[in-house]
């Protein structure tokens, strides 16, 4: 009998590395952070472990801000326009490196959300000190139960992701954009700014996307193809607008981590101010677009890009594709999900990506050069 299985081999399931295995643990992840958070008939959000972040304390809430670093960042990026679009309150996403440091105005009708999946990263700890020493509510999302995030926060609502171990993190991001859904409708739900019939809409459509993540995973092959192509690269770009923009730049960072390609995101619509000059024939774009509003200036965008030699992919949806097809070099068709959740579809195609252009390098895809999986000085 040959046995070619060590141990490693068994804690990655089978998988070549851990970050391939995350990937795949998304749906689960997805399917786990939402367990027991929806009442029945999809009526509203359960969230007991709320305990200062009540719906009178709600009401007395001004300001929201979100802080957080690296991909958490990111994931607080979309949590800002879900919990605008619920809440109807101002809300602010900072880097946590940067927060303190200008001054915010925090007061005790400042709701401050810290996102950090180890729980541990120095930055994020000390602003939520400073929003607490300011007499703000704190509430942090993390993926780690009794992490000094947790301990410190007056609430926590914990992302069921799994432990992470790969450094460049999917599965936490994609269980923290799954929090920020739910707890943009509880906000919805205690302050009644939105029918009940909208927020069914919105877990209905939750409900359903790990099975359209399953699907999104089962055509990696075509991904890997375009990765490879993408590896002989030392320059691209990511471009989207509203929410595809915030997963551009998750997108963009997950490719610099693991394949060492520099690479960049930007707002589709600033290009032209300043970033257009440096497209140039072959340079590879990533062009997101699942937000129907924006389709045509999208496409307006990807005409400028296209007219400078720069080669485009679409990650677009079942119901952009026919606007997007013939704009573009190639594209990957999303199944469709409403416009606020389209995030937690779309960063898997680049996480995937990602993933194979480093492969496709050599590197260490788990490990990558210079970078740690928890930040624990300033
Ligand atoms: C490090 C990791 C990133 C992570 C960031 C924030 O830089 O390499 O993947 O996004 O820290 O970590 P946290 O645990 O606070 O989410």
């Amino acid at each position: 009998i040959v046995v070619d299985w060590d141990a490693l081999t068994a804690e990655k399931g089978g998988y070549d590395h851990f970050m391939l295995k995350e990937i795949h643990e998304q749906p689960k992840a997805y399917r786990d952070t939402m367990r027991g958070r929806i009442k029945e008939e999809r009526s509203g959000i359960k969230l007991p472990e709320l305990k200062h972040v009540s719906a009178s304390k709600l009401r007395a809430i001004r300001n929201v801000h979100i802080v957080a670093c690296g991909t958490a960042y990111h994931a607080g990026l979309v949590g800002r326009t879900l919990i605008e679009q619920c809440a109807g309150l101002p809300v602010e996403t900072d880097v946590a490196s940067e927060y303190r440091y200008r001054s915010p105005i925090i007061t005790p009708e400042t709701l401050v959300i810290v996102v950090s999946q180890s729980g541990e990263t120095a930055d994020t700890l000390a602003a939520l000190r400073e929003a607490k020493r300011c007499g703000a509510t704190v509430l942090a999302i993390t993926n780690v139960v009794g992490s000094s995030v947790a301990r410190e926060a007056d609430d926590t609502v914990v992302t069921w992701a799994g432990p992470e171990i790969a450094v460049a993190s999917t599965k936490a991001y994609t269980s923290q954009l799954v929090a920020f859904m739910l707890l943009s409708l509880y906000m919805a739900e205690s302050l009644g700014t939105k029918e009940e019939a909208w927020i069914q809409e919105q877990l209905a459509a939750m409900e359903a996307l790990p099975e359209q993540v399953e699907r999104i995973l089962e055509q990696a092959d075509e991904l890997k193809r375009v990765a490879e192509d993408m590896a002989q690269h030392d320059h691209m770009f990511f471009i989207g607008r509203g929410l595809d923009y915030a997963v551009a730049l998750e997108g963009s960072l997950k490719l610099k981590e693991i394949s060492y390609i520099h690479s960049e995101a930007y707002a589709a619509g600033e290009l032209k101010h300043g970033t257009l000059a440096l497209i140039e024939e072959g340079i590879p774009v990533v062009a997101l677009i699942t937000q129907s509003a924006l389709v045509e200036k999208m496409v307006s965008n990807i005409k400028e890009v296209k007219a400078r030699g720069g080669v485009v992919y679409a990650i677009t949806d079942e119901a952009n594709a026919p606007a997007v097809q013939k704009a573009v070099d190639g594209m990957f068709v999303l199944p469709t999900t409403l416009p606020r959740l389209a995030p937690a579809l779309s960063v898997v195609p680049m996480q995937l990506i990602a993933y194979y252009a480093s492969l496709a390098r050599g590197n260490d895809v788990d490990k990558p050069r210079n970078l740690a999986k928890s930040v624990t000085v300033e």
